[in-house]
């Protein structure tokens, strides 16, 4: 196992993405690869400042101390999927490699692009993993608090904790791992992977919003819904997110990407800071922010992706600004119309 604790290098890590798809295609894993990255970041723990200790995307979850605590059981089936991957990959952190993993998931399985960035850096040593307990229990006796109670501590709110749980429209829970689920139903004993197991929709390695449909509806027992999952159409602050994620599968989309890329941010230790892009979205080095204010200022993911829209519609992009003789064109253009107009005109 290695304790490199370095950031991650960009070339590396779009091969690495590659292979996080292959691996995808022959082994149908990626519901627990995004259970995997969702518990690295899960642990984060906004009250405390110091970094490991507050928890997060760290990479800390490949050391055996956490991967023993009663919420990650099963998980260590993940780390040995994607240890190969690590190992051909020096340049390519655990944390990375964990929230790359998931993101890649979503997004094969059919859900939205997630706007990520890399460049976490790794605890080294287990010692910086964080306590038991920082994970949801499924059946807590007031599950809507325990949500709040856990998510806002991560400084997540009410509609991020409603679309977060949206990633259940994916995979299976076991009994013999959580202690959830039956041991296996009509849509789980052929798997595709391994069969076994009690999902929350018929098709759990596609990604929509048939788990709203689905557990609001609560027709099909072969169907699970945990407590947890009830709770988002019971309370009244989730259920509003719930029913609306039900009707609109867009409105769901757009929301569990910004809740994703989030979450996978969580406690994590940049190296640049600035976090690295490689599909020019996240975490670029933003130039086009220049030209509107002339200070450099954070935007936000979804206007910096209008504006690079609106870039690349003329062929530009905002990292390489067009070049001048563009303009110089465009001027021309409107003084030959001009003039055929005048001459038309006569
Ligand atoms: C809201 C609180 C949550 C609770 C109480 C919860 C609980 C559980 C439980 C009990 C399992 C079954 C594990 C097993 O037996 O193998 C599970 C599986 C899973 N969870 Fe969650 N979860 C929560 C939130 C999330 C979030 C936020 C995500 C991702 C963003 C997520 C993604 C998954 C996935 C994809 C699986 C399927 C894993 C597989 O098929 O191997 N969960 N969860």
């Amino acid at each position: 196992m290695s304790t490199v604790a370095a950031a991650s290098d960009a070339a590396q890590l779009k091969s690495a993405r590659e292979d996080i798809k292959e691996l995808l295609k022959s082994k149908f894993c990626h519901p627990i690869l995004v259970r995997l990255g969702w518990h690295d970041a899960g642990t984060y723990n906004k009250n405390i400042e110091e970094w490991a200790k507050r928890g997060g995307a760290n990479g800390s979850l490949r050391f055996e101390i956490e991967l023993k605590h009663a919420a990650n059981a099963g998980l260590v089936d993940a780390l040995k999927l994607i240890q190969p991957i690590k190992d051909k990959y020096s340049g390519v952190t655990y944390a990375d490699l964990f929230q790359m993993a998931s993101a890649t998931a979503i997004e094969e399985a059919g859900g939205p692009k997630i706007p990520m960035k890399y460049g976490r850096v790794d605890v080294s040593v287990p010692d910086e993993c964080p306590e038991e307990g920082r994970l949801p229990d499924a059946g807590p006796p007031k599950p809507a608090d325990h949500l709040r109670g856990v998510f806002y501590r991560m400084g997540l709110d009410d509609k991020e904790i409603v679309a977060l749980s949206g990633a259940h429209t994916l995979g299976r829970s076991r009994p013999e791992r959580s202690g959830w689920g039956k041991p296996e139903t009509k849509y789980t004993k052929n798997g595709p992977g391994a069969p076994g197991g009690q999902s929350w929709t018929a098709e759990w390695l596609k990604f929509d919003n048939s788990y709203f449909k689905d557990i609001k509806e609560r027709k099909d027992e072969d169907l699970l819904v945990l407590p947890t999952d009830a709770a988002l159409f019971e309370d009244p602050s989730f259920k509003v997110y719930a029913e609306k994620y039900a009707e609109d599968k867009e409105a769901f989309f757009k929301d569990y990407a910004e809740a994703h890329a989030k979450l996978s941010n969580l406690g994590a230790k940049f190296d640049p800071p600035e976090g690295i892009m490689l599909d020019g979205v996240a975490g670029e080095k933003f130039v086009a922010a220049k030209y509107s204010s002339g200070k450099v200022r954070e935007l936000s993911e979804t206007m910096k992706q209008k504006i690079r829209a609106e870039y690349e519609a003329v062929g530009g992009s905002p990292d390489k600004p067009l070049q001048s003789n563009y303009f110089l064109n465009i001027i021309i253009v409107i003084a030959v119309l001009a003039l055929l107009t005048s001459l038309l005109g006569n």
